[in-house]
């Protein structure tokens, strides 16, 4: 079964698919957007690093993100724990969209 958490329509600004809906700790990946189960529900991030916009890459081993450009880490929720970044990774909205029976992503 294939699971939709994030599409969208012609007026939504990202539509983004995910084939699995991740369990709690579980982190998935697709176009430039990290889902993440947490005890809440969901949370959706943008790979984006806050300092210069390299791809951020998550360490399961570490539990963490870490931008291959210049070093800085972030937590599973997206809290700065390593510097050059000063901001957080970037929390995007998620709507259920009944249409779809998933999620949007907006930026
Ligand atoms: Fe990520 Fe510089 S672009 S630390």
């Amino acid at each position: 079964m294939i699971w939709k958490y994030i599409c969208g329509s012609a007026s939504s600004p990202l539509s983004v698919s995910f084939s699995e809906r991740p369990r709690d700790g579980q982190v998935i990946f697709n176009s430039g957007v990290y889902l993440i189960g947490v005890k809440s529900g969901l949370l959706a991030l943008s790979a984006r690093c806050p300092h210069l916009g390299c791809q951020l890459a998550y360490n399961a081993a570490d539990r963490r993100f870490q931008c291959p450009c210049h070093g800085s880490q972030f937590s599973l929720k997206g809290h700065r724990l390593k510097g050059p970044a000063k901001k957080e990774m970037t929390v995007l909205e998620l709507r259920q969209d009944h249409e779809c029976e998933g999620y949007k992503v907006i930026f």
